[in-house]
């Protein structure tokens, strides 16, 4: 059941696709911390009933947020509107599900399967949907995929309707890599990679330019000779000069003001900084679904369709 993956462990992907199961990534990752830390002590029995007990306090904590039932999206939307599934998540990850909302990714637990490299329109209805969401998805496309996707987001949400954005900031990774700060990246209980000793900059570079191979003297002088956007902006394109096709990385960086004029780009107006839990459409404050990626190193926007 159990398989080792950079320094988490992941379900297999049966176990992964059965739905019941699937809210409860978030625990059985912090049971993989556990088996990392005492790896000659854990034994299957140890992790199903350390997943139990995790279980359980998944619920006592989902009590304590906001916790929003269909019934809900109904009073505000309307019933066709949660018949239809007409809230979507782009890049919603292989075992998010939620009853109202339309999940995409390349292997959706159950939604629309579909790859954002290929800059095709969505196969949903001009203005048919309430909401759009989407979280840890745009730092792993180019600049002109981004683009496109935010546009056919725009066409496919009706007028008035909000976007949330959530991603990686560069803001507080760039000061966390001027810090010296290597625990900012090697603590993210979702991302971080295996810290076998590397530097901060390359941990810096594995969150926000693909993991290029470039020396820390390197990255360092880069950051010297020019502004931040500046020297983000020659990595990102030489990420761009590479073949992408298969890697799952982070190809692009966003901070707040970046990905808000990539939003009023698109039409999006009305664009503000949120924060975790704190959207301006109710049903999104629900964050047992929303918000709980990586928050502590996250920037959340929210822009709307002109009414
Ligand atoms: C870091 S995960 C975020 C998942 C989820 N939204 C969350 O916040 O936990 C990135 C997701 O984007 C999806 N993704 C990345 N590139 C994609 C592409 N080209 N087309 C479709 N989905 C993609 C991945 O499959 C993955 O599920």
């Amino acid at each position: 059941m159990w398989s080792a993956r950079r320094n988490s462990v992941v379900v297999s992907d049966a176990v992964i696709r059965d739905r019941k199961l699937g809210f409860l990534m978030k625990h059985e990752m912090a049971v993989a911390d556990i088996v990392l830390a005492f790896p000659p002590q854990v034994t299957t029995t140890n992790i199903v009933q350390a997943m139990e007990s995790q279980r359980r306090i998944g619920m006592l904590c989902s009590d304590l947020t906001m916790n929003i039932r269909p019934d809900i999206y109904a009073r505000e939307y309307g019933e066709e509107a949660v018949a239809g599934r007409r809230f979507l998540n782009l890049g919603c990850g292989g075992y998010w599900d939620h009853p109202c909302w339309t999940g995409v990714d390349l292997e959706p637990a159950n939604g629309v399967t579909w790859n954002f490299r290929r800059m095709e329109p969505l196969p949903i209805q001009d203005g048919a949907m309430k909401l759009v969401y989407t979280s840890h998805l745009l730092e792993h496309l180019t600049d002109a995929e981004v683009r496109f996707l935010l546009g056919d987001a725009f066409r496919c949400v009706e007028p008035g309707a909000f976007i949330r954005v959530t991603l990686p900031d560069f803001d507080l990774g760039f000061a966390a890599y001027r810090a010296g700060w290597r625990t900012f990246f090697t603590s993210v209980a979702d991302y971080a990679p295996i810290d076998t000793g590397q530097s901060v900059g390359w941990f810096f570079l594995d969150m926000y330019a693909g993991n290029l191979p470039v020396e820390d003297g390197d990255l360092a002088r880069l950051f010297s000779d020019m502004e931040p956007e500046v020297a983000m902006d020659v990595l990102r394109r030489r990420i761009e000069e590479t073949d992408l096709a298969d890697y799952a990385g982070h190809v692009n960086w966003f901070n707040c003001d970046r990905i808000s004029r990539f939003l009023a780009e698109a039409g999006f107006v009305d664009v503000e900084r949120s924060a975790f839990g704190q959207s301006r459409a109710l049903v999104l404050r629900d964050t047992s679904y929303f918000d709980a990626t990586a928050p502590e190193v996250s920037v959340f926007v929210e822009a709307r369709k002109p009414a």
